[in-house]
């Protein structure tokens, strides 16, 4: 099968997150399993530097954007067996960063027509487009409503996964014509409308053939009021037509017993000595006095969504009670902020980095205790998933993936328990359960341990999910 996957970022070029890993895991599981599959993303200014060799210029071609007409050069290279699509044009994608532009409407309706002509001039004919999240969200719909007969989309079917529904592609009605060259009476309809807006998410979700998110509660959250961020009519409407997958993680990245970014590899039998050699390799690094204190950890992007109003009182409170916390990320100014201000206060027991780093990731995860993810809402998460593999366990939140993930002790089950878990988002119950996690790790050190021994069984790769994503595709195929 010809599978082509468009989405903002992919692993190992350009990721600002989760969506990054999981477009190039489920491509490369894809592979494996014998499909031919590609990977179409926008060559942004800061990938440029970073292929050394094996970029071929393809082919070259114009869009246009309304009255405006503007160049594409398509460069190709190979990773891993799949190629990647790089859609380059420096006014729109020549930055330093990947989003968060004034323009990024304009950015990717740019993008996704350039997608809709790369098909026919790399002669690529698609069996599946596989979109992700708002940025490519129209190009079912300019397929469907211009396209349809031509010949290289005569068998193409599309599937768009949810990521995040936080983000909805929203542009001014004019924009419809102005950007993707549509009708008005495509607004009327109904079919891209939402809430008197475009919204790109909105229209990839009605003209796809298929819907997925990224674990089945999210589904569930999806399809209810509180969870939906306003789309749950738009899911009822798809319901036969949407599934929750869970993602994976890419294990052979992430694998504690061949890691060559931590100081000292460990399996199941090695775990404690191996975490406990990394834990104060990692507390040296930066500068904290206790290496033998219980380390809560975080790697995460730092916005609103991954909890941070619970964990920045949290951490005060666990740093009073003698515990050292280690924080990777970047993000939110604010959020920022107020982590360098917890690390002032406390420069002996938190340790703060600012940015991405993967090295260090590496080593926070395989030197942790306990990883923090209180997220408000949570597609699926990946954080909790890496840390269980390392045996960091995680305390989280039960929404999205990180329910379907991680199964919370509960003093009766630590023959399956993994993690730690909590379900009301307040800063009570995430400050109680990081408590009773310091409780069993200070006091019943037999049981924590059985903890991480089951946490590091937990499969999390992508040879489930990645079959469910095939058969997917082989049944809409299929469908006349
Ligand atoms: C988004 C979601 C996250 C998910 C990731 C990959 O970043 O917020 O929960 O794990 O996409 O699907």
């Amino acid at each position: 099968m010809k599978i082509a996957m468009i989405a903002s970022e992919s692993n190992p070029l350009a990721k600002t997150g989760g969506l990054a890993d999981v477009v190039y895991s489920l491509s490369k599981e894809l592979t494996i399993l014998g499909e031919e599959v590609i990977i179409i993303i926008p060559f942004y200014g800061n990938i440029k530097g970073t292929i050394k060799t094996g970029l071929d210029h393809v082919c070259r071609y114009q869009v246009h954007l309304s009255w405006r007409c503007a160049d594409v050069d398509v460069y190709r290279t190979y990773i891993d067996g799949i190629a990647y699509y790089l859609i380059s044009n420096d006014q729109y994608f020549n930055r330093g960063h990947l989003y968060g532009d004034f323009d990024d409407g304009e950015r990717f309706a740019f993008f996704t027509l350039a997608c809709k002509e790369l098909f026919s001039n790399v002669n690529f004919k698609p069996d599946i487009i596989h979109i992700h999240d708002w940025q490519p969200g129209m190009l079912p719909c300019l397929i469907k409503e211009e396209n349809p007969r031509l010949d290289i989309f005569k068998n193409t079917k599309f599937v768009l996964t949810i990521h995040n529904p936080a983000f909805q592609g929203m542009l001014p009605r004019e924009m419809l014509g102005d950007l993707y060259n549509l009708s008005d009476e495509l607004f009327s309809s109904g079919k891209v409308e939402f809430h008197n807006m475009v919204s790109t998410l909105k229209t990839g979700i009605i003209y796809s053939d298929k819907v997925t998110t990224v674990s089945p509660t999210h589904r569930q959250e999806l399809m209810s009021k509180e969870g939906s961020k306003g789309l749950d009519d738009i899911m009822w409407y798809k319901e036969h037509d949407f599934c929750g997958f869970l993602n994976g993680i890419d294990v052979g990245e992430f694998d504690p017993r061949h890691d060559e970014k931590i100081v000292q590899v460990y399996d199941g039998r090695t775990c404690v000595s191996g975490k406990a050699a990394n834990k104060k390799a990692l507390v040296e690094h930066f500068n904290l006095l206790d290496p033998t204190a219980p380390l809560f950890v975080l790697v995460s992007r730092l916005t609103w969504q991954k909890g941070l109003d619970l964990l920045i009182p949290t951490c005060y409170e666990l740093v009073n009670r003698g515990a050292n916390i280690i924080i990777l990320g970047s993000g939110e100014y604010e959020a920022e902020q107020s982590f360098e201000r917890l690390r002032g206060s406390y420069p002996h027991h938190v340790g703060i980095y600012i940015g991405y780093n993967d090295d260090l990731a590496h080593l926070i995860y395989a030197g942790g205790d306990l990883f923090m993810m209180p997220s408000l809402f949570e597609p699926c998460g990946i954080g909790q998933m890496i840390a269980q593999r390392y045996g960091t366990l995680p305390i989280v939140r039960r929404t999205g993936g990180l329910k379907d993930s991680v199964i919370g002790y509960d003093n009766n089950n630590q023959d399956i328990a993994n993690g730690f878990g909590f379900d009301d988002y307040t800063i009570e119950a995430f400050i109680n359960t990081c408590l009773y996690a310091l409780d069993v790790y200070n006091n019943k050190s037999s049981v924590f341990k059985k903890l991480i021994k089951n946490a590091m069984k937990v499969d999390n790769s992508w040879k489930k999910s990645a079959k469910l994503y095939l058969g997917l595709y082989k049944s809409v195929v299929e469908e006349k």
